[in-house]
């Protein structure tokens, strides 16, 4: 994470995110997560408050240390029991079947090799532990997958090296989920090209 990542983007992240339609969706989003939880590309927090009261202690793992002050006076605010690591999503040093629910949100565009990272995600998880999600990505509007892919290098560029373009469905299909149910959408009050999103939850399969 280079010097423009750590103080600027961290630093003018909740200026742009920390709003109510975003709010709403990740409160909804995290209604049903439970028990011990990994979040990956934590950020600020802002998920944080919308967690409900019976997730037990949250591991988040995100290499922006930038973000920290903020992350850790949210901590401090809703009181729950959160375990940092300022590593890297795409090599997690957590036995298999650690978790009993993951959670990624609007953080899968930005790592690099998030074939691995979502790899990792489904090896920790315990079976039948989920994955929630919320990302933004490719849109099926032609028109506005064309505007994604000519906005991508001065997105990758100035926020934190997001790409406009995940295919998320296809991401998620190559690790052995059992069930995948996602929803898409707008998001409201954001460009077409930035809010193409995709809100669902992956179960890792129980073979016990
Ligand atoms: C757009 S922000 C989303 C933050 C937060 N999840 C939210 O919903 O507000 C993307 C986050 O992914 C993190 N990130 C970037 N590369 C990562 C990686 N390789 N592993 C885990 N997180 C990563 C960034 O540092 C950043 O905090």
């Amino acid at each position: 994470m280079g010097f423009y990542d750590q103080q600027i983007f961290a630093r003018f992240y909740d200026c742009v995110m920390d709003r109510p339609h975003w709010a709403e969706h990740r409160k909804r989003q995290l209604a049903d997560v439970a028990g011990d939880v990994l979040e990956i590309g934590v950020g600020t927090g802002l998920n944080l408050p919308h967690y409900p009261p019976n997730v037990g202690r949250i591991t988040t793992v995100d290499p922006n240390t930038g973000m920290n002050k903020r992350l850790r006076r949210r901590i401090d605010q809703t009181g729950i029991d959160v375990d940092i690591h300022a590593i890297s999503g795409e090599s997690l040093p957590f036995d298999d079947a650690t978790f009993d629910c993951a959670v990624s949100t609007i953080t899968l565009c930005s790592i690099p090799n998030v074939k691995r990272a979502v790899a990792e995600l489904h090896r920790v998880l315990r079976p039948g532990g989920r994955m929630f999600f919320l990302e933004h990505g490719l849109s099926p509007d032609t028109k506005v997958a064309k505007w994604q892919r000519r906005l991508n290098g001065i997105q990758r560029l100035f926020a934190g090296g997001c790409t406009l373009t995940l295919d998320v469905p296809a991401l998620l299909a190559t690790q052995p989920f059992d069930d995948v149910t996602i929803d898409n959408f707008y998001m409201a009050k954001t460009p077409r090209t930035h809010g193409y999103m995709y809100e669902g939850v992956a179960r890792k399969a129980d073979t016990s």
